[in-house]
């Protein structure tokens, strides 16, 4: 029996984390901080597991994910989902739109719904009662791939819809990546060293068909309608559907226009095409449909299309150009990638020199060869690609370009991993990827240390000074001073702010190592389950898989870079450097605030000096802004813009009272009195 308690409890929780998404995702707004949200979601979970008999089909927690599972199971469509015919020009437009209109036969031009053609990855969601029961892919038409626990995942998908819901309902849509939350998805797995996407579609489709939905979830997709398999009662037109779909709190797209006619159309496709750079998401063309259902049904359907619809396409921001030659990048991680470098040609509004050319794969998909003419695309803010090649038009050919089996920059042995697309250098102290490595290390996330930018990592690893992050630390302000453009000032500051490094916390110091794989937010799990480094590199794989947001892959790649022998000899020369990063699990001798980055605001009763000197004592850095690098906020009575910015970055909050019986745990860090 599960006490009343406990299910009126869940029942309260359910409703506030309704409404806080509600607020979040349908009105741009919140009351309250991240953190509070997660220890609303946290009690939750926690609820469920000590009585599963309170999981509910439509509980925000299923939002986190479930166990992996070993394939998809196969979802049937009845009726099939409809793929859409295409048009590519205002005269192909106006003949469709000609033929219609023979064949509705009205008095007056058809009323056509206008829609930004989304590219992302066709889904449909099967409510049953209201409760989001079942979701697939589209996969050929009738049947796809059910996907039910990693689209729960999704915050845009009710997991109960609002209003009055019909017993059955199957809506259909594109699930997408926002240019922005792509964007951040690739910088934050290049700095993990992990394969960038190519593109928000492949994107989108990569992390919603992954088997584990705790991995989806950990990816910010969003879902736009924008059809139901039938027509729901009382309902005959798109713009009827989509108020409908909008009060049930199903997300439609605001930039839907009814157009009657075609020239009304083509100012619409206008509009758009003027708009696209402009809009969250990537848009490949507009989709005219007729309005009205009674319309649709008269114009039927052929094999896969539809005929009461087409997809209007825009023009790609495409060129032509010369393949003058293709070279490789190495990255931080050894990671070669093939960069095609151009004839300059203008595209998409900015004039492209080079363009990525992916991977092995792509390249020999592509087969571009140095002298070819080729097609170069620019889609939004993401990096020119080159499309494909038309071979060349003036002679021979050149031979197919080859990866090399050694490094170009180092020399050093190449190889292409099982499963993995990218060829990677393994020469641990290759310039190229030692020059990533120390920029990386000084990175903000990382050890933060102000001066040590691209440029000067370049000059250290050419001159020698540096061959692997340790030797940072046995530079000496008069080397630096020699170099190039490096005052005796600025000589000075770097190694003061190296000298601080040393006293870095678990996280940012694992951050810095760059480990494949480990990024800010792994780092951070880590650091919360261990008291210190030793302890994590003794770890085994086991032990490491029971942190949260480490997998088999990840713990593989810890023990890896603990075990062998270059890059622990790194880990081992810091240590002797003078680094003992601790995790955040106290142990003994531990500083409380050992690695935290804190800042004050407000007043307190202590002088901010003093203040300062016991937060430095218990090994935390006091800075004088908040950002998403603050740890803890100190606050005291008329704190103000420093604690509304902590609020909205659901940085930790503590008043003074607080801080001191943090700080006690470490021994002399109380000023003498
Ligand atoms: S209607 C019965 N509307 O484009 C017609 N599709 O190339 C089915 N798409 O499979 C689709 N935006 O995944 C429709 N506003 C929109 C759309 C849209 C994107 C996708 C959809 C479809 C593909 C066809």
């Amino acid at each position: 029996m599960i006490p009343e308690d406990a299910r009126t409890e869940a029942g309260r929780l359910r409703e506030l984390i309704r409404h806080h998404n509600r607020l979040y995702y349908a009105e741009n707004r919140t009351e309250i901080t991240d953190g509070e949200y997660d220890a609303l979601m946290r009690r939750l979970v926690e609820l469920e597991k000590l009585w599963p008999g309170l999981k509910a089909d439509d509980s925000p927690t299923l939002r986190v994910g479930s166990e992996p599972l070993s394939q998809f199971p196969a979802i049937v469509w009845d009726p099939p989902m409809l793929s859409l015919d295409n048009v590519f020009s205002e005269e192909q437009f106006r003949e469709w739109d000609r033929r219609i209109a023979r064949e509705v036969q009205t008095e007056s031009p058809p009323v056509y719904s206008v829609e930004p053609k989304l590219d992302g990855l066709a889904v449909a969601l099967v409510y049953r009662e209201g409760i989001l029961e079942r979701a697939g892919t589209r996969g050929d038409g009738r049947e796809g791939e059910d996907v039910t626990p990693n689209v729960r995942t999704l915050r845009t998908v009710p997991l109960k819809l609002r209003g009055k819901p019909p017993g059955s309902l199957v809506v259909r849509g594109e699930v997408i990546f926002r240019r922005d939350d792509f964007q951040d998805l690739n910088r934050k797995r290049e700095k993990e060293g992990l394969e960038p996407f190519v593109n928000p579609r492949n994107a989108a489709s990569g992390s919603l068909r992954q088997l584990d939905s705790r991995i989806t979830a950990g990816r910010p997709l969003s879902f736009i309608a924008y059809g139901t398999a039938e027509w729901p009662d009382g309902i005959d037109s798109m713009r009827s559907l989509f108020r409908y779909l909008d009060r049930l709190g199903i997300p439609v797209n605001p930039w839907n226009e009814a157009c009657t006619g075609a020239e009304e159309v083509c100012g619409a496709y206008r509009r758009l095409a003027e708009e696209r750079d402009r809009l969250p998401w990537d848009i490949d063309g507009v989709v005219v449909k007729l309005d009205r259902a009674d319309m649709q049904g008269r114009m039927g359907v052929v094999s896969r299309f539809p005929r009461w619809a087409t997809a209007w396409k825009f023009r790609a921001e495409e060129a032509v150009t010369k393949l003058l030659d293709i070279e490789l990048q190495v990255g931080r991680t050894g990671r070669l990638t093939p960069v095609a470098r151009l004839e300059p040609v203008f595209v998409g509004g900015v004039t492209v020199s080079s363009a990525t050319l992916h991977n092995e794969d792509e390249l020999r998909r592509k087969d571009a060869r140095p002298g070819d003419t080729v097609i170069v695309r620019r889609a939004g803010d993401v990096i020119p690609e080159v499309v494909r090649s038309l071979g060349n038009p003036e002679g021979e050919r050149s031979v197919p370009f080859r990866f090399p089996a050694s490094c170009p920059v180092c020399g050093g042995p190449v190889a292409r991993e099982e499963n993995e697309a990218a060829h990677r250098c393994m020469n641990p102290s290759c310039p190229a990827r030692l020059r990533e490595s120390l920029f990386h290390w000084g990175s903000r996330d990382a050890l933060d240390i102000e001066g040590l930018g691209g440029k000067l990592s370049e000059q250290l690893v050419e001159t020698g000074l540096v061959r692997d992050v340790s030797d940072l630390y046995s530079l000496s302000e008069e080397q630096l001073s020699l170099l190039e453009r490096m005052g005796e000032k600025s000589a000075g500051s770097l190694i003061v702010q190296l000298e601080r490094s040393r006293k870095a916390g678990l996280q940012r110091f694992l951050t810095g190592l760059g480990i494949p794989g480990i990024g800010r937010t792994v780092a951070g799990f880590l650091a919360e389950s261990f008291q210190g480094i030793r302890e994590m590199m003794e770890a085994d794989e086991e032990t490491l898989t029971g942190v949260e947001g480490v997998g088999p892959v990840l713990a593989e790649s810890l023990h890896r870079f603990f075990h062998d022998p270059v890059t622990r000899g790194v880990v081992e020369r810091l240590l002797e450097a003078g680094f003992d990063p601790a995790g955040s699990v106290p142990g003994e001798g531990a500083g409380a605030l050992e690695g935290l980055t804190i800042v004050f605001t407000g007043s307190i009763s202590l002088p901010r000096s003093a203040a300062r000197t016991i937060a430095e004592k218990c090994g935390a850095r006091v800075t004088g802004s908040v950002s998403s690098n603050t740890d803890i906020v100190v606050a005291g009575p008329g704190s103000g813009s420093k604690l509304e910015q902590a609020r909205r970055l659901g940085i930790r909050v503590i008043d003074e009272e607080e801080f001191l019986e943090l700080a006690k745990g470490t021994e002399g860090s109380r000023p003498s009195p």
